[in-house]
Protein backbone atom coordinates (compact mmCIF):
# COMPACT_ATOMS: atom_id res chain seq x y z
CA UNK A 1 0.00 0.00 0.00
CA UNK A 2 3.14 2.22 0.18
CA UNK A 3 5.58 3.22 -2.32
CA UNK A 4 8.73 1.04 -2.22
CA UNK A 5 11.35 1.50 0.09
CA UNK A 6 9.12 4.59 2.08
CA UNK A 7 8.08 2.07 4.79
CA UNK A 8 11.44 0.88 5.23
CA UNK A 9 12.83 4.73 5.95
CA UNK A 10 9.49 6.36 7.96
CA UNK A 11 10.24 3.00 9.97
CA UNK A 12 13.94 4.12 10.44
CA UNK A 13 13.01 7.49 11.19
CA UNK A 14 10.37 6.53 13.97
CA UNK A 15 12.55 4.03 16.07
CA UNK A 16 14.84 6.96 15.79
CA UNK A 17 12.50 9.91 17.05
CA UNK A 18 11.42 7.68 19.88
CA UNK A 19 8.58 5.19 18.64
CA UNK A 20 9.04 1.93 19.89
CA UNK A 21 5.32 0.70 19.19
CA UNK A 22 4.59 -0.61 15.43
CA UNK A 23 1.29 -1.67 14.52
CA UNK A 24 1.41 -3.84 10.74
CA UNK A 25 -0.35 -6.44 8.98
CA UNK A 26 0.06 -8.46 6.88
CA UNK A 27 -2.24 -6.84 4.39
CA UNK A 28 -0.05 -3.91 3.80
CA UNK A 29 2.17 -5.46 1.96
CA UNK A 30 5.31 -3.84 4.02
CA UNK A 31 5.96 -6.21 6.72
CA UNK A 32 9.41 -6.93 4.86
CA UNK A 33 10.08 -3.52 5.07
CA UNK A 34 9.23 -3.10 8.92
CA UNK A 35 11.05 -6.27 9.94
CA UNK A 36 13.95 -5.11 7.80
CA UNK A 37 14.20 -1.71 9.44
CA UNK A 38 13.93 -3.20 12.83
CA UNK A 39 16.22 -5.76 12.28
CA UNK A 40 18.79 -2.91 10.69
CA UNK A 41 18.28 -0.47 13.93
CA UNK A 42 19.30 -3.54 15.89
CA UNK A 43 22.29 -4.13 14.05
CA UNK A 44 23.35 -0.70 14.38
CA UNK A 45 22.67 -0.77 18.34
CA UNK A 46 20.22 1.36 18.70
CA UNK A 47 17.88 -0.62 19.96
CA UNK A 48 17.14 -4.52 21.20
CA UNK A 49 14.47 -6.28 20.21
CA UNK A 50 12.55 -6.66 23.31
CA UNK A 51 12.44 -2.86 23.14
CA UNK A 52 10.08 -2.96 20.11
CA UNK A 53 6.40 -3.64 20.57
CA UNK A 54 5.36 -5.24 17.15
CA UNK A 55 2.12 -5.79 16.29
CA UNK A 56 0.87 -8.00 13.73
CA UNK A 57 -2.99 -8.69 12.60
CA UNK A 58 -5.03 -11.96 11.12
CA UNK A 59 -6.86 -11.37 7.97
CA UNK A 60 -10.49 -12.37 7.11
CA UNK A 61 -9.35 -15.32 5.06
CA UNK A 62 -7.39 -16.73 7.70
CA UNK A 63 -9.97 -17.55 10.13
CA UNK A 64 -10.67 -20.94 10.15
CA UNK A 65 -8.64 -22.63 13.08
CA UNK A 66 -5.79 -24.35 11.31
CA UNK A 67 -4.93 -21.71 9.12
CA UNK A 68 -4.09 -19.52 12.08
CA UNK A 69 -0.34 -20.55 12.97
CA UNK A 70 0.78 -20.45 9.18
CA UNK A 71 -0.35 -17.34 8.61
CA UNK A 72 1.11 -15.99 11.87
CA UNK A 73 4.53 -17.75 10.93
CA UNK A 74 4.40 -16.51 7.20
CA UNK A 75 3.93 -12.96 8.75
CA UNK A 76 7.17 -13.89 10.85
CA UNK A 77 9.11 -15.20 8.12
CA UNK A 78 8.24 -12.18 6.13
CA UNK A 79 9.32 -9.82 9.04
CA UNK A 80 12.45 -12.07 9.57
CA UNK A 81 11.55 -11.68 13.41
CA UNK A 82 10.51 -14.81 16.10
CA UNK A 83 7.86 -13.75 17.54
CA UNK A 84 5.26 -10.91 17.11
CA UNK A 85 4.38 -8.99 20.62
CA UNK A 86 0.69 -8.82 19.95
CA UNK A 87 -1.32 -10.60 17.20
CA UNK A 88 -5.10 -9.62 16.77
CA UNK A 89 -7.94 -10.89 14.66
CA UNK A 90 -7.94 -7.59 12.42
CA UNK A 91 -11.91 -7.76 12.03
CA UNK A 92 -14.88 -10.55 13.76
CA UNK A 93 -16.15 -11.19 10.20
CA UNK A 94 -14.65 -14.27 7.74
CA UNK A 95 -13.92 -14.18 3.80
CA UNK A 96 -13.53 -17.36 1.83
CA UNK A 97 -9.67 -18.66 2.54
CA UNK A 98 -8.19 -18.86 -0.34
CA UNK A 99 -5.29 -16.46 -2.35
CA UNK A 100 -7.87 -13.64 -3.05
CA UNK A 101 -7.41 -11.33 -0.45
CA UNK A 102 -10.77 -9.64 -0.90
CA UNK A 103 -12.59 -12.60 -2.57
CA UNK A 104 -15.43 -11.39 -4.65
CA UNK A 105 -18.57 -13.16 -6.39
CA UNK A 106 -19.49 -12.19 -9.99
CA UNK A 107 -21.65 -9.39 -9.28
CA UNK A 108 -18.86 -7.82 -7.08
CA UNK A 109 -20.24 -9.22 -3.84
CA UNK A 110 -17.76 -10.12 -0.92
CA UNK A 111 -17.54 -13.61 -0.36
CA UNK A 112 -18.07 -14.52 3.19
CA UNK A 113 -17.24 -17.59 5.33
CA UNK A 114 -18.49 -18.96 8.54
CA UNK A 115 -16.44 -19.44 11.32
CA UNK A 116 -16.64 -19.45 14.47
CA UNK A 117 -14.79 -16.72 16.36
CA UNK A 118 -14.10 -18.95 19.69
CA UNK A 119 -12.35 -21.19 17.38
CA UNK A 120 -10.07 -18.70 16.00
CA UNK A 121 -9.17 -17.23 19.12
CA UNK A 122 -7.77 -20.52 20.79
CA UNK A 123 -5.80 -21.38 17.64
CA UNK A 124 -4.11 -17.76 18.25
CA UNK A 125 -4.23 -19.17 22.20
CA UNK A 126 -2.21 -21.99 21.08
CA UNK A 127 0.11 -19.48 18.94
CA UNK A 128 0.92 -18.10 22.61
CA UNK A 129 1.77 -21.27 23.74
CA UNK A 130 3.73 -21.38 21.26
CA UNK A 131 6.17 -18.90 21.59
CA UNK A 132 5.03 -17.08 18.41
CA UNK A 133 3.22 -14.21 19.53
CA UNK A 134 3.81 -12.80 23.32
CA UNK A 135 -0.01 -11.17 23.77
CA UNK A 136 -3.69 -11.73 21.52
CA UNK A 137 -6.20 -8.99 20.99
CA UNK A 138 -8.78 -8.07 18.94
CA UNK A 139 -9.22 -5.48 16.67
CA UNK A 140 -13.11 -3.48 15.47
CA UNK A 141 -14.98 -5.61 17.91
CA UNK A 142 -17.90 -4.58 19.28
CA UNK A 143 -18.69 -5.22 22.91
CA UNK A 144 -21.15 -8.28 22.39
CA UNK A 145 -18.00 -10.22 19.91
CA UNK A 146 -15.78 -9.03 23.13
CA UNK A 147 -18.21 -10.63 25.50
CA UNK A 148 -17.91 -13.95 23.07
CA UNK A 149 -14.82 -14.12 23.79
CA UNK A 150 -14.30 -13.51 27.17
CA UNK A 151 -17.01 -15.60 28.51
CA UNK A 152 -16.30 -18.82 26.26
CA UNK A 153 -15.64 -22.29 27.79
CA UNK A 154 -12.44 -23.10 29.27
CA UNK A 155 -10.82 -19.26 28.12
CA UNK A 156 -7.03 -19.51 28.50
CA UNK A 157 -6.09 -15.68 27.72
CA UNK A 158 -8.55 -12.45 27.04
CA UNK A 159 -8.00 -9.99 24.73
CA UNK A 160 -5.28 -7.84 26.19
CA UNK A 161 -6.16 -5.05 23.71
CA UNK A 162 -9.23 -3.91 21.05
CA UNK A 163 -7.86 -1.66 18.23
CA UNK A 164 -11.04 0.41 17.42
CA UNK A 165 -11.10 3.99 15.56
CA UNK A 166 -10.89 6.97 18.22
CA UNK A 167 -10.41 10.02 17.82
CA UNK A 168 -12.08 13.44 19.31
CA UNK A 169 -15.03 13.10 16.73
CA UNK A 170 -15.59 9.64 17.65
CA UNK A 171 -14.55 9.41 21.14
CA UNK A 172 -15.84 5.38 21.73
CA UNK A 173 -17.45 6.72 25.47
CA UNK A 174 -19.31 3.56 25.81
CA UNK A 175 -16.65 1.06 23.92
CA UNK A 176 -14.15 2.63 26.60
CA UNK A 177 -15.52 2.14 29.80
CA UNK A 178 -16.24 -1.24 29.22
CA UNK A 179 -13.08 -2.28 27.69
CA UNK A 180 -11.80 -0.45 31.03
CA UNK A 181 -13.88 -2.42 33.24
CA UNK A 182 -12.18 -5.57 31.84
CA UNK A 183 -8.88 -4.64 31.61
CA UNK A 184 -9.14 -4.34 27.70
CA UNK A 185 -6.59 -1.62 26.08
CA UNK A 186 -8.17 0.64 23.61
CA UNK A 187 -5.74 1.12 21.05
CA UNK A 188 -7.09 4.31 18.58
CA UNK A 189 -6.68 3.72 15.07
CA UNK A 190 -7.47 6.96 12.84
CA UNK A 191 -6.41 8.75 15.68
CA UNK A 192 -5.70 11.82 13.45
CA UNK A 193 -8.88 11.39 11.32
CA UNK A 194 -6.98 9.72 8.72
CA UNK A 195 -6.80 10.82 4.98
CA UNK A 196 -9.26 12.04 2.93
CA UNK A 197 -9.32 8.96 0.20
CA UNK A 198 -12.87 8.39 -0.97
CA UNK A 199 -11.84 4.97 -1.75
CA UNK A 200 -12.40 3.86 1.79
CA UNK A 201 -13.22 7.25 3.77
CA UNK A 202 -16.32 8.76 4.72
CA UNK A 203 -15.28 12.13 3.50
CA UNK A 204 -19.06 13.86 4.81
CA UNK A 205 -17.32 14.08 8.07
CA UNK A 206 -14.98 17.19 8.23
CA UNK A 207 -11.63 16.63 8.47
CA UNK A 208 -10.06 16.58 12.09
CA UNK A 209 -7.18 18.69 12.03
CA UNK A 210 -9.25 21.51 11.08
CA UNK A 211 -11.20 21.81 13.95
CA UNK A 212 -11.18 25.18 15.80
CA UNK A 213 -10.95 23.65 19.46
CA UNK A 214 -8.29 21.55 18.46
CA UNK A 215 -6.33 24.61 17.16
CA UNK A 216 -7.09 27.16 19.57
CA UNK A 217 -5.96 24.58 22.57
CA UNK A 218 -2.75 23.67 20.25
CA UNK A 219 -2.22 27.67 19.90
CA UNK A 220 -1.61 27.99 23.95
CA UNK A 221 0.35 24.70 24.40
CA UNK A 222 2.69 25.57 21.21
CA UNK A 223 1.64 22.41 19.35
CA UNK A 224 -0.65 21.61 16.50
CA UNK A 225 -4.10 20.09 16.16
CA UNK A 226 -2.67 17.00 15.60
CA UNK A 227 -0.39 16.75 18.66
CA UNK A 228 -3.48 17.74 21.14
CA UNK A 229 -5.66 15.03 19.20
CA UNK A 230 -2.79 13.04 20.21
CA UNK A 231 -2.54 13.94 23.38
CA UNK A 232 -6.33 13.88 23.80
CA UNK A 233 -6.30 10.27 23.43
CA UNK A 234 -2.84 9.66 25.24
CA UNK A 235 -4.14 11.56 28.47
CA UNK A 236 -7.02 9.13 28.83
CA UNK A 237 -5.57 5.99 28.70
CA UNK A 238 -6.05 5.34 24.66
CA UNK A 239 -2.83 4.01 22.92
CA UNK A 240 -2.60 5.79 20.03
CA UNK A 241 -1.28 4.98 16.50
CA UNK A 242 -0.64 7.48 13.92
CA UNK A 243 0.57 6.99 10.84
CA UNK A 244 3.03 8.84 8.41
CA UNK A 245 5.18 8.92 5.88
CA UNK A 246 6.53 12.57 6.16
CA UNK A 247 10.18 12.96 8.62
CA UNK A 248 8.69 15.96 10.14
CA UNK A 249 5.36 14.52 11.09
CA UNK A 250 6.81 11.81 12.18
CA UNK A 251 8.83 13.87 14.74
CA UNK A 252 5.46 15.98 15.37
CA UNK A 253 3.60 13.06 16.43
CA UNK A 254 6.32 11.99 18.89
CA UNK A 255 6.09 15.66 20.57
CA UNK A 256 3.28 14.68 22.89
CA UNK A 257 4.70 13.93 26.17
CA UNK A 258 6.02 17.12 27.45
CA UNK A 259 2.78 19.51 28.29
CA UNK A 260 -0.72 18.04 29.48
CA UNK A 261 -4.66 18.52 29.02
CA UNK A 262 -6.15 20.47 31.68
CA UNK A 263 -9.85 18.35 32.82
CA UNK A 264 -11.89 21.90 31.01
CA UNK A 265 -9.27 21.05 28.17
CA UNK A 266 -10.45 17.15 28.07
CA UNK A 267 -13.86 17.51 28.58
CA UNK A 268 -13.95 19.97 25.80
CA UNK A 269 -12.35 17.96 23.50
CA UNK A 270 -14.53 15.54 25.11
CA UNK A 271 -17.47 17.48 23.48
CA UNK A 272 -16.43 17.08 19.90
CA UNK A 273 -17.66 13.67 19.85
CA UNK A 274 -20.00 13.61 16.57
CA UNK A 275 -20.75 9.60 16.80
CA UNK A 276 -19.39 9.44 13.03
CA UNK A 277 -16.80 6.73 11.73
CA UNK A 278 -14.22 7.95 9.14
CA UNK A 279 -13.63 4.31 8.41
CA UNK A 280 -16.64 2.89 8.44
CA UNK A 281 -15.80 -0.61 6.86
CA UNK A 282 -18.45 -1.12 4.86
CA UNK A 283 -17.79 -4.57 3.87
P1 LIG B 1 1.53 12.14 5.85
O1 LIG B 1 1.96 10.70 5.70
O2 LIG B 1 1.75 12.91 4.62
O3 LIG B 1 2.07 12.79 7.09
P2 LIG B 1 -4.23 8.75 10.77
O4 LIG B 1 -3.02 8.47 11.61
O5 LIG B 1 -5.38 9.30 11.55
O6 LIG B 1 -4.62 7.56 9.94
O7 LIG B 1 -3.85 9.93 9.76
C1 LIG B 1 -2.93 9.71 8.74
C2 LIG B 1 -2.94 10.89 7.79
O8 LIG B 1 -2.63 12.10 8.48
C3 LIG B 1 -1.93 10.72 6.70
O9 LIG B 1 -2.54 11.22 5.51
C4 LIG B 1 -0.76 11.61 7.12
O10 LIG B 1 -0.10 12.14 6.00
C5 LIG B 1 -1.46 12.70 7.92
N1 LIG B 1 -0.66 13.20 9.05
C6 LIG B 1 0.11 12.49 9.90
N2 LIG B 1 0.63 13.26 10.86
C7 LIG B 1 0.19 14.52 10.64
C8 LIG B 1 0.36 15.76 11.29
N3 LIG B 1 1.14 15.88 12.37
N4 LIG B 1 -0.25 16.85 10.78
C9 LIG B 1 -1.02 16.75 9.68
N5 LIG B 1 -1.25 15.59 9.01
C10 LIG B 1 -0.65 14.49 9.49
Amino acid sequence: QTPKGSCLEAVKIAIDAGYRHIDGAFVYFNEHEVGQAIREKIAEGKIKREDIFYCGKLWNTCHPPELVRPTLEKTLKILQLDYVDLYIIELPMAFKPGDALYPKDENGKFIYHETDLCATWEALEACKDAGLAKSLGVSNFNRRQLEMIMNKPGLKYKPVSNQVECHPYFTQPKLLEFCRQHDIVIVGYSPLGTSRDESWVNVSSPPLLKDHVLNAIGKKYNKTAAQIALRFNVQRGVVVIPKSFNPQRIRENFQIFDFSLTEKEMKEIEALNKNVRYVELLM
